[in-house]
């Protein structure tokens, strides 16, 4: 039990008749000044109930309290601070991490629940944008989180592979493309078509026509157009894959918006049966006035689908296929619109299941003051960004341990941890412009630093030389340890955090302030010094890099143990 459960017990035993737990646990706050104790508990709102003054209600209630287990319990005007006995507290703390490892901070939350996550999703026969990067990112790091707290997250790469586009493209290629050409460069041949289709449709609207006719001959299933738009699939995930592997994310499943191609008519089915879209203009739409919503199209005059339909039936075949307790969609906040409707039509639908899906929306990052999106020849850039940041952190690594054995191991580790890292540090809403070097640099806040941190205390565990006992005996008392132990006592409550909100940069800033205190520590602590507090100085050691990798984990960044 945590310290704060169990002040919420020992209240709890006093003012079941007014107040439940979890109303207790709200009110407990955790001073900033130490003098003041490790936590606190304001009675002003027992006032009304108690008709006395704060002051007296908070000197009764403090005597009745049961003050075992606390260095001391005591009244300062309407607050009864409590002080942790050290000892105590440090064996459990210290005692529970070496025990369990890296299964410190699992919970059972998620009590197994199924959460599909939609995340990267990029559009093929496109390169892949920094907001797919992201997604990827932070949908992996939620992930990782999730599972932490017992969740089973299922990873679903929904990939734009369905829609007009494609028609274009198809229409752009029989046209003036030429196989060789598109064989050597996939992806960067076939954004030139596209791009092409563009500016010759702008002089012969005719174009468009036939794009639309072909996109629809291609629901319709004709072979032709299927063997040429899997092949273009075929060629834009193995550029994909480049970037997954460097970033070492797999999905469960590349189930992209084809998939639903003969599962959407159910829904415009029902739509109708129920009265809930009309005709408008030859158009099948749902009116969504009630939510304040734009007007929903789920059908064009011509028949052809919208991504808007393919995303209500992925959203049956999800809820049927994984039965889940949230459905997760990492998309960037310019399509918050989007999921609203979504959700609302679901909602119309009679499906209160839609409550559970949550899109959740982030900014857009940009690299030196540069957009990384749609025009043509960026994908190569993306893979670039990362082999950059590679070779920058190998530079530094040659710099400090020229002699270091799995160096190139080691660069891959932290050059694209410093990526990840540095987009998973800020709210994910923010967003941010980055400069590659600020980014891959060992000091400051970022992933090298904490990486570096991780490795400079593993190498003082090894130069201790000897086992570290999971048998505590604590018995430290200087103020550097005392804050380290509170921290590494947070880190539960941390990841719960994270995970209710689905923000892994709470996970981030933890760590930065984890390796702080700990080179705060190194600095002014003689750690290997030998007397009888070494091993206990070795124990806490041992437990901020159990977390501290633990912390690196959930953002899906590696620890390297040396560099
Ligand atoms: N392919 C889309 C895009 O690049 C993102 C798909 C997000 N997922 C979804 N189920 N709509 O904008």
């Amino acid at each position: 039990m945590s310290v704060k459960d169990k002040i919420v017990e020992l209240l709890h035993k006093e003012l079941s008749e007014h107040l439940d737990k979890d109303q207790l646990s709200r009110l407990i706050e955790k001073p900033s000044n130490s003098e003041l104790g490790d936590y606190a508990f304001p009675v002003f709102s027992l006032a009304k109930i108690f008709r006395k003054a704060p002051n007296a209600i908070a000197e009764e209630l403090a005597a009745k309290l049961d003050p075992s287990g606390f260095e001391k319990v005591q009244v300062v005007g309407a607050y009864i601070n409590f002080f942790i006995e050290k000892g105590a507290h440090g064996n459990s703390v210290i005692g529970e991490i070496l025990s369990k490892g890296s299964d410190y901070g699992c919970t059972d939350v998620g009590k197994g629940g199924n959460v599909p996550i939609d995340m990267s999703s990029p559009n093929i026969a496109k390169p892949m944008s920094m907001g797919h990067l992201r997604s990827t990112v932070l949908g992996e790091s939620i992930a990782k989180i999730l599972a932490k707290i017992n969740y089973n997250p299922i990873r679903i790469n929904h990939l734009g592979d369905w829609g007009t586009q494609f028609g274009k493209l198809i229409v752009a290629y029989k046209g003036w493309g030429d196989e060789e050409v598109v064989k050597a460069d996939p992806v960067n041949e076939l954004v030139k078509l596209y791009v092409d289709f563009h500016e010759k449709a702008e002089e012969n609207p005719e174009l468009e026509d036939q794009a639309r006719q072909v996109f629809k001959e291609l629901e319709e299933g004709n072979q032709e157009y299927l063997d040429l738009w899997n092949w273009f699939k075929d060629e834009s995930i193995k550029t994909f894959k480049k970037v997954y592997d460097l970033l070492d994310i797999h999905f469960d499943y590349y189930t992209g918006e084809s998939f639903y191609n003969d599962k959407m008519q159910e829904v415009i089915d029902i739509l109708a049966d129920k009265g809930i879209s009309h005709i408008e203009n030859g158009a099948t739409v749902v009116n969504l006035d009630k939510y304040n919503l734009p007007i929903a199209l789920i059908k064009k005059s011509d028949g052809a689908t919208l991504y808007l339909t393919r995303d209500l039936a992925t959203a049956y075949y999800r809820k049927r296929t994984f039965d889940f307790v949230q459905s997760l969609y990492v998309v960037g906040s310019e399509q918050s619109d989007h999921f609203k409707q979504l959700k609302a039509v679901l909602k119309e639908m009679g499906n209160d299941w839609s409550d559970d899906m949550h899109h959740i929306p982030f900014g857009l990052i940009t690299l030196n003051g540069k957009k990384l999106s749609t025009r043509k020849g960026k994908i190569v850039l993306l893979e670039k960004v990362l082999h950059e940041a590679i070779e920058i952190a190998d530079e530094q690594i040659a710099a400090k341990n020229p002699n270091l054995e799995n160096r190139q191991e080691v660069a891959q580790q932290v050059g694209v941890g410093a990526v990840v890292f540095h987009d998973l540090k800020s709210d994910r809403l923010n967003s941010f412009d980055f400069n590659l070097d600020e980014v891959v640099q060992f000091e400051g806040e970022t992933g090298p630093y904490v990486q570096y941190t991780y490795a400079r205390l593993n190498t003082v565990i090894a130069k201790y030389g000897k086992e570290v006992s999971d048998t505590v005996d604590f018995n430290l008392d200087d103020e550097n340890s005392w804050e380290i132990i509170k921290l590494l006592q947070n880190y539960p409550e941390v990841i719960v955090k994270a995970a209710t909100e689905y923000e892994p940069s709470v996970i981030a800033k933890y760590a930065i302030t984890l390796a702080q205190q700990a080179n705060k520590y190194y600095a002014k602590v003689r750690i290997l010094e030998e007397n009888d507090q070494l091993e206990t100085r070795i124990q806490l050691v041992k437990a901020v890099t159990i977390v501290l990798k633990d912390a690196l984990s959930l953002l899906n960044i590696k620890a390297p143990e040396r560099m």
